[in-house]
């Protein structure tokens, strides 16, 4: 049976094909320069494109680098040269940047005129070869949806990018030009990044990732050299002369964000390194060191990855939570520490599934009579109470020892673009500085209510909480344990994350905070959060969310998993 149906799907799948033709063919042309950090996340998900790489001809030429962009790509081509149809590459490590740069973030006259010429040639390369497009990539962007080509050859249009996100509010296109040929940001912007109007639309600027039709007529007009339009008065900038002689030989720009089709970092500034590049993508790259397990990618993280040294941001502790029997959890986590530069206790967290009466005896847990799941009228399971036990651990712990502040993780949670940074300012800048009363603080947790969450007293970026759940991630001092533990919850134990808010008496139930006399927690919350659930896929998966999203996705199952 198993036997014909694979046989039928086979044959359907050669006849669905109804032209029974070839995949069109691509020039891909790749321009790198000091991309070590990103190149291995990039290659690997460009491997990972379903297009037949006997049909892709790629155009690759890397100089000017001052890290191992070149040796990167060289362990990469070596096991992966043989399958693209052909590939022309110059790879020149002598030179040395240029004289009018201040600096590798610096876009120069003469960067611009030796990117402008790489760009043209790479034009005139594709024509020459009868591509029927040219893929124009930069090696800083992630194609995670692996239908890219697929989906925006579709498009049939001559000039077509698929919408890459960021960390905020930058894209790979613009929605307006000022009459000077610069970027301005229009009303038309937001609804496209934030995918509130779908489809693929006409835009003055895509860059990035582009993809040209070079089968159509109006193709041949276009252009990166600024001497080729009749009348240009532009700036010297690759993507502007392209998107003005487009404009100006009638070809329109479209950029699609039918689908989620990839991302990509906001530009250093001038001052910064290159390893802001590392913490923006941090939940990107994880999941693509998941993925692949090839030998190359393994050698070049080896040899060529720097990670951060590692610290506990201040805290005394960070621990995280993690079931023995959960051990891709763990390894995933234990990718993200190495990512963000932490050092991290992990402990093993009680399994729901080894704990039973006697065992509850044991400890002398008592369950709250009133306790029923508000929303499937259950008691408490087994699951639940192991996650209350091995919070309830920790913070022993941190009595115990006299540890002054501890950051608590569970293992499912993905972090904030420039996670460590972010929690520094929040301790210093604002706890410290401000001198703030507080026993826990929130890094990841769902808001249950609608209600007013006001900004603590002269802070940016810490609110008092209200009713929340989940507790992905907090942060937690000597007194907050205290609190935690003096209260006895074990007498009348809830889960914890019901547990939290009537400690700091933002619960709603009266019936159950009567169990508990002394409700002044103090706790705030980090506003944006900087942990969320890994549950949120897609989209949402990578870069920022924001707490109403979380609102909204009302979804029960995610609350404990652990
Ligand atoms: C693609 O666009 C061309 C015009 O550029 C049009 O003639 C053709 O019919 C379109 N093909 C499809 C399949 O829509
Ligand atoms: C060229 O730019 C003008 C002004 O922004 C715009 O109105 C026009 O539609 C553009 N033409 C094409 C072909 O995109
Ligand atoms: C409960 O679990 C413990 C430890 O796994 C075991 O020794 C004990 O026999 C169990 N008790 C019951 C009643 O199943």
């Amino acid at each position: 049976m198993k036997f014909y149906s694979v046989l039928f799907t086979l044959i359907l799948s050669v006849t669905c094909d109804v032209n029974n033709l070839k995949k069109p063919t691509i020039a891909v042309t790749i321009l790198i320069r000091n991309k070590a950090h990103t190149l291995p996340y990039f290659l690997s998900q460009f491997s990972r494109l379903n297009y037949p790489k006997n049909r892709i001809s790629l155009w690759i030429r890397s100089d000017n680098n001052i890290d191992n962009s070149i040796d990167v790509l060289n362990t990469w081509l070596k096991k992966h040269n043989k399958e693209y149809h052909s590939i022309d590459l110059i790879l020149d490590d002598k030179s040395e940047g240029f004289s009018d740069e201040k600096g590798i973030a610096d876009w120069s006259n003469n960067r611009f005129s030796h990117v402008i010429k790489y760009r043209e040639e790479a034009l005139n390369y594709a024509r020459r070869i009868w591509a029927d497009y040219i893929f124009m990539l930069d090696a800083d962007v992630f194609l995670t949806n692996v239908d890219t080509l697929n989906m925006l050859i579709l498009k049939n249009h001559t000039v077509v990018s698929p919408l890459l996100k960021s960390d905020g509010m930058y894209s790979n296109f613009w929605a307006g030009m000022t009459n000077d040929y610069y970027y301005e940001r229009t009303h038309k912007y937001k609804p496209i990044l934030n995918r509130e109007i779908q489809g693929c639309h006409e835009v003055p600027m895509i860059h990035s990732a582009v993809l040209i039709d070079l089968r159509k007529l109006d193709s041949d007009y276009l252009t990166y050299k600024p001497e080729k339009l009749s009348s240009y008065d532009g700036p010297t900038d690759d993507i502007i002369t392209f998107a003005l002689g487009a404009n100006s030989s009638g070809v329109t720009l479209h950029v699609c964000n039918d689908e989620i089709y990839g991302f990509l970092p906001v530009p250093i500034e001038a001052h910064e390194t290159l390893e802001v590049d590392v913490q923006q993508l941090i939940n990107l790259k994880i999941d693509i060191l998941g993925q692949q397990k090839a030998l190359w990618l393994e050698d070049v993280m080896k040899k060529y990855v720097n990670y951060p040294d590692k610290d506990t941001l201040g805290m005394d502790k960070i621990f995280m939570i993690n079931l023995e029997r959960r051990p891709e959890r763990r390894d995933r986590m234990i990718n993200c520490f190495q990512e963000l530069g932490i050092e991290v206790e992990i402990t093993n967290a009680v399994d729901g599934k080894k704990l039973n009466e006697s065992l509850l005896d044991n400890w002398n847990i008592k369950m709250m009579p009133e306790y029923a799941d508000p929303y499937h009228k259950r008691p408490m399971k087994m699951g639940e109470i192991g996650c209350f036990l091995s919070h309830y651990i920790i913070w022993n712990k941190v009595i115990e020892n006299n540890y002054e502040k501890v950051m608590v993780l569970e293992d499912d949670v993905r972090f904030e673009p420039y996670f460590r940074n972010k929690v520094n300012w929040i301790m210093k800048d604002e706890i410290e500085r401000l001198k703030i009363p507080w026993d826990i603080i929130y890094l990841g947790r769902k808001r249950m209510q609608e209600q007013d969450e006001p900004f603590v007293d002269g802070s940016k970026y810490l609110v008092h909480a209200g009713y929340s759940y989940w507790t992905l991630g907090y942060i937690l001092s000597k007194s907050g344990a205290e609190k935690l533990i003096n209260a006895k919850p074990l007498d009348k134990l809830i889960p914890v994350d019901e547990y939290f808010p009537i400690l700091f008496d933002r619960h709603p139930r009266t019936n159950w905070k009567n169990h508990f006399s002394n409700r002044n927690l103090i706790a705030l919350s980090a506003s944006p959060l900087l942990v969320y659930p890994t549950h949120y896929t897609g989209e949402s998966g990578y870069i920022s969310d924001t707490e109403e999203s979380i609102i909204i996705n009302n979804n029960q199952n995610i609350k404990y998993e652990l």
